[in-house]
């Protein structure tokens, strides 16, 4: 079967893209690199024209997703199989394409109604390379794909069916967590190249939004405890404290972006071999930290 390789862009839809631009500029380190036509921000973060569109169409969620695979052939295989399974394929228009700046596209709905993408040829500005407004050392991506999103779903089985069985996504573990008695929820987590994870998620049938957070993986621990501290200095609500995961040993923290949901902002994950890795359940998120705080207090710890 063909496969998707990596996340390699995601829309964002948001109230206001001027505090969006301040935010990704001067707190994550992101790098704002122009307006489209319609107000759209995009952002850098390596090579890529962009691997964040950030559109002003006020949704405060996740707005589509940008799967990349290899080339037009694998492109087209994937329409196939998406058509095979009976999900609705469109093929990107022109202007689709010239707004995306890729090759080619094509355009589905997953099974919660997340509009997605499939595309190959991203364009790349090699010429001109990435450069941080912050001073860190960059982010990891390249076949890893632009980071992780966890997002909550209607229906857990029809999720695992679509990413595993039809974009050709795998399984890297499972997270059980019971927070407190009579109260559990399950996290499935799903890999497309060594990426631990580049998709999780949670059966919820209360939906505020889908998107509960994205993940940026830096290249330094520096970075992660000087960004940390930037939150601090600049009233960036952190929503979990300094920890490390248990699935994919990311030591990371989380801080609430201007629409309400999270970034997780992380270093040191760990990778995943086909080869030989074995699937795990975990019944606890960390190993250590990751405390939930109260809004906007970095240190208090509110359970
Ligand atoms: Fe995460």
């Amino acid at each position: 079967m063909e496969r998707v390789t990596q996340l390699g862009y995601l829309g964002l839809s948001v109230r206001d893209v001027d505090e969006w631009e301040r935010f990704a500029a001067d707190i994550l380190g992101l790098q704002p690199n122009g307006r489209d036509e319609d107000g759209s921000l995009f952002l850098r973060m390596d090579e890529y024209h962009h691997r964040f569109t950030v559109h002003p169409d006020g949704g405060d969620d996740v707005a589509y997703l940008g799967w990349e695979v290899a080339d037009e052939h694998a492109c087209h295989a994937l329409a196939e199989q998406l058509e095979a399974a009976g999900f609705e394929v469109s093929p990107g228009t022109a202007e689709e394409k010239a707004v995306r700046r890729v090759a080619g596209l094509i355009r589905f709905q997953d099974p919660n109604g997340i509009p997605s993408e499939v595309f190959y040829g991203p364009l790349m500005s090699f010429e001109k390379p990435f450069q941080s407004p912050r001073p860190i050392s960059g982010f990891r991506t390249g076949e890893l794909g632009l980071g992780h999103f966890v997002i909550l779903v209607d229906n857990a089985e029809q999720s695992i069916h679509f990413y595993r069985d039809v974009l050709g996504m795998r399984i890297s573990d499972y997270v059980h967590i019971t927070p407190a008695p009579g109260v559990s929820f399950q996290a499935t987590f799903f890999h497309c190249n060594p990426r631990h994870h580049t998709i999780a998620f949670i059966e919820s049938p209360k939906i505020a939004r889908r998107l509960n957070h994205f993940m940026l993986q830096v290249q330094s621990l520096d970075d992660v405890g000087s960004t940390y501290y930037l939150c601090q200095d600049r009233e960036v609500p952190i929503t979990m404290s300094l920890g490390r995961h248990t699935n994919d040993h990311m030591t990371s923290f989380y801080m609430q972006t201007p629409s309400g949901f999270a970034v997780e902002y992380g270093w040191g994950a760990r990778e995943i071999d086909d080869a030989t890795w074995q699937v795990q359940l975990h019944t606890s998120g960390s190993i250590w930290g990751h405390q939930r705080m109260q809004a906007g207090l970095a240190g208090v710890v509110q359970d």
